[in-house]
């Protein structure tokens, strides 16, 4: 059987990843799951480890559950480690949204100057994490979810020998709406994305071998159709996506109408919160429901959180690379010349068959100058971050800010300084 390892298992997503791989368990026969998380989130790990077990009892599959701290005990000869932690917990993605709002810039976990900072937090722990796999269980792979979930990933894959894929949800999101729009069964669907991690645009929508994506755009500028739950959802305009000829993410809102989510920024966090402050009531609820031992699947109140299907994406996949199934995902992986205006090195989201020995991503036709420039600066942003992650480098911080898009460069110095002071015990490398 297979060992896997979930770093962050007590996230309230856990019973997500446990209903995945029930789903799977003919197929993908995990015979034991560590959960591992640290002492300040060991409560959290208690209550929803103990569900993942009545879960796993209930469904009568042969599983067993472990809860630790240890992260070596649990990395040691895994086949699998997947990442879902969040360094400095809610209070810090609270920070990483209102410190640029200070600012007059979009305050955002993983866009913008708020992604710089959970980056540079981040990376250091996943360098550690990898480290421990190199010695511990060199051959298996890395599957990440942790925000920025691209740039984590292309930081593994640049400075370390692991295996590594990232993850996120939002592919199969706009997936999903896609065949919602085109009253179509989403199994029947194939989608070419192409982009990065939370800035990518759905090139086709292939139906019976048919490309439907114009179709796709004239019919979303007609109404709003539902995304993410946690991106304010303003119509993008006919015009506008008759242009740009691609379906963009609901992260391209940040982008694309950065003033409307600037200012509803600023009344949201006025009224009800930041969404970081409205996630952790969502959250405590979520584990008042997570303790009645009644409770035996994953409840429906997990919905409300943004990160929903995102066990699919990675049971799929993990289960695609364990059956050698060369079947079609959607992931973060290595570009090597698929995408030819980027780096090799660089890490894309992309579809990719994915197959025994991992990820390779379809190559994708040169890209219009108006996806190609925004693509390009984000990219070298995420260069210049994992500089300035793994090696501590102030400049490369400074430069990647300015060539941000929705950073104001007049203020990068006294953001960058304020975001470093108020995150410094996470930042072991300034
Ligand atoms: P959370 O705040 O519940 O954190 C999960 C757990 O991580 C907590 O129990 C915490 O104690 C633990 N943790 C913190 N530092 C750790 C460390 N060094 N080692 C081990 N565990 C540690 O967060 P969440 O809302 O469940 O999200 C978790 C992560 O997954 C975040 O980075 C989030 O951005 C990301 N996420 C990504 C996607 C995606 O689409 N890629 C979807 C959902 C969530
Ligand atoms: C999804 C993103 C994830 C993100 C999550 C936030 O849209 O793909 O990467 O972590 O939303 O959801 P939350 O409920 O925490 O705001
Ligand atoms: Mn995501
Ligand atoms: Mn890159």
């Amino acid at each position: 059987g297979l060992k896997v390892a979930t770093i962050g298992g007590g996230s309230s997503y856990t019973p997500e990843i446990i209903e995945g791989f029930i789903k799977r368990h003919d197929e993908l026969p995990v015979k034991e799951l560590y959960l591992v998380d640290i002492e300040e989130g060991k409560w959290k790990l208690d209550i929803v480890g103990n569900l993942a077990k009545r879960m796993v009892e209930e469904a009568g599959i042969d599983m067993e559950i472990h809860l630790t701290l240890d992260r070596r005990e649990a990395i040691k000869d895994a086949d699998f480690v997947t990442t879902q932690f969040r360094v400095g917990l809610l209070d810090a993605r609270i920070r990483d949204e209102k410190i640029p709002l200070q600012y007059d810039c979009i305050g955002q976990e993983t866009t913008g100057a708020g992604g710089m900072a959970k980056a540079l937090r981040t990376i250091p722990v996943i360098l550690d994490i990898a480290k421990d796999m190199e010695e511990l269980a060199p051959d298996a792979w890395l599957i990440n979810f942790t925000n920025p979930s691209g740039i984590i990933t292309e930081t593994v894959s640049k400075y370390t020998d692991i295996n590594v894929l990232g993850l996120c949800n939002v592919p199969i999101v706009m997936e999903k709406m896609t065949a919602e729009i085109l009253d179509a069964d989403a199994d029947k669907l194939r989608m070419d994305f192409v982009g990065l991690n939370h800035l990518v645009w759905g090139r086709a929508a292939y139906l019976n071998g048919e490309n439907k994506i114009s179709e796709v755009l004239d019919e979303l500028a007609t109404g709003n159709f539902k995304d993410v739950e946690n991106v304010p959802d303003y119509e993008w305009g006919k015009e506008f996506l008759q242009s740009l000829g691609m379906l963009p993410c609901p992260y391209h809102r940040y982008y694309y109408l950065t003033d409307l989510m600037l200012q509803e920024e600023i009344e949201a966090a006025k009224n009800e919160g930041t969404r970081g402050e409205v996630v952790k009531g969502l959250e405590a609820s979520l584990f008042e429901l997570y303790k009645n031992e009644d409770l035996k699947e994953k409840p429906e109140e997990l919905e409300e959180r943004g990160g929903q299907y995102y066990s699919d994406a990675a049971c799929d996949l993990i289960s695609a690379i364990y059956n050698d199934k060369g079947t079609l995902h959607y992931v973060n992986v290595k570009n090597n010349g698929a995408v030819n205006c980027l780096p090799e090195d660089s890490v894309i989201e992309r579809t990719s068959l994915i197959a025994k020995n991992g990820a390779t991503p379809l190559n994708v036709d040169p890209l219009p100058p108006q996806v190609k420039g925004l693509l390009q600066v984000v990219n070298e942003y995420e260069t210049l971050t994992i500089e300035a992650g793994v090696h501590g480098d102030y400049g490369a911080a400074v430069q990647a800010l300015t060539i941000h898009p929705l950073v104001e460069s007049s203020v990068v110095k006294d953001l960058l300084d304020d975001i470093i002071e108020k995150n410094i015990n996470y930042l072991p490398q300034f």
